[in-house]
């Protein structure tokens, strides 16, 4: 048997020990590895790299992808599909192990209900947006890094008295801004699941600087400030938010409203470096072993997802079905916790 693997998408800490894992289960079954170059648009024009022992020895500790990666969609390129499926006749492909997140594992979806590709799904996203999954792994290392760089923020923001925001990745889901929020004890946080609420923001940030003489936000990439006007799209048609510049935005409003001198910094794509923290390294391992026990039992059209501390397999469409929001319970926690709101902490204490 020979499988393919590929990672598609933004990296994020964690793929390479993924792809260890992947050829060391196959080994076990006698089952020959390679890699696939830079996602989807590597299947398209048949780039691959040979994966063996020696090509994985080392790479778990390593951030990125040793595969190479891409936004490529193969349903946007001009004989992007016949391409790929000629592709895995010519490589003589039993099986592809797809990693990615919504974009990578919905063409994954699409070739296998649309033309029997025998397709294997993994999770990935830092965003950890994905249905279906508890955790992606990049979540832990991203947010973990983030909340490093926050606690770097308020040490300066000290010294200085002032206003400090962080604008962190994730995209639509506020996953990434939540638990770096949380976790690093910040006074405001900005979620695209609600609008922001500039006069609670500034009411409370005032207070908080009042008290310690430095105050921290942490704000998402995507948070929503009312803002019209015709926004750049990626080739899955995602909006390429780091152009908005909502931290910058944020900070703006803070000190003209506030008048207390306020900063901003963009952690962007530090976030994405790095070595996977322990937790990411082991759930790497575990979906790794897991996808390469699927491909070799020809289950296909499958996605491997944590739940609870259990590894399976789920449809690879209830995976891509929905995106993966921050619900109320955790705004509330977050509200309780944040921004110290004494009436949204009732709420959560009467739960
Ligand atoms: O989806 C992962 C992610 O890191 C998002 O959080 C972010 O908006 C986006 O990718 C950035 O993409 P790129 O690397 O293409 O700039």
């Amino acid at each position: 048997m020979k499988i393919g693997i590929l990672t598609g998408g933004g990296d994020c800490p964690g793929l390479n020990p993924v792809i260890r894992a992947v050829v060391r289960r196959a080994i076990q079954s006698n089952i020959t590895v390679v890699g696939i170059r830079n996602g989807w648009k590597g299947l398209v024009k048949a780039e691959i790299i040979p994966l063996n022992l020696q090509a994985v020895s080392g790479i778990l500790p390593r951030g990125g992808t040793i595969l190479g990666t891409s936004r490529t969609n193969p349903y946007k390129k001009e004989n992007g599909v016949p391409a790929v499926l000629e592709t895995f006749k010519k490589l003589g492909l039993d099986a592809l192990i797809a990693m990615g997140g919504e974009d990578t594992l919905g063409v994954a979806s699409k070739l296998y209900k649309e033309h029997k590709c025998p397709v294997v799904g993994v999770p990935k996203t830092m965003d950890n947006d994905l249905s279906a999954t508890d955790f992606t792994f990049g979540f832990d290392t991203s947010a973990t890094l983030a909340m490093e760089a926050a606690e770097r923020l308020v040490d300066t923001g000290r010294s200085h008295r002032r206003v400090m925001v962080l604008e962190v990745m994730g995209r639509h889901a506020g996953w990434v801004a939540l638990y770096t929020a949380i976790g690093a004890g910040a006074d405001y946080l900005c979620l695209p699941e609600r609008k922001v609420d500039v006069e609670d923001m500034v009411r409370r940030l005032k207070e908080a600087h009042a008290r310690k003489k430095v105050a921290l936000v942490v704000t998402s990439e995507a948070v929503d400030l009312g803002e019209t006007g015709k926004e750049e799209l990626d080739e899955f048609g995602h909006m390429i938010l780091k152009k908005r510049a909502v931290g910058e935005k944020i900070a703006e409003i803070i000190e003209k409203k506030t008048g207390i001198e306020t900063r901003s910094a963009v952690i962007g794509h530090m976030q994405r470096g790095g070595a996977p923290t322990m937790f990411d390294r082991i759930l790497g391992t575990r979906v790794g072993v897991k996808a390469a026990g699927l491909a070799a039992e020809g289950k296909f059209g499958q996605m491997v997802s944590l739940q609870g501390n259990d590894v399976v397999g789920v449809s690879l469409d209830k995976a891509t079905g929905t995106l993966k929001t921050v619900p109320t319970d955790w705004l509330a926690l977050a509200d309780l916790v944040c921004t110290g709101c004494a009436g949204k902490a009732k709420a959560l204490a009467s739960r």
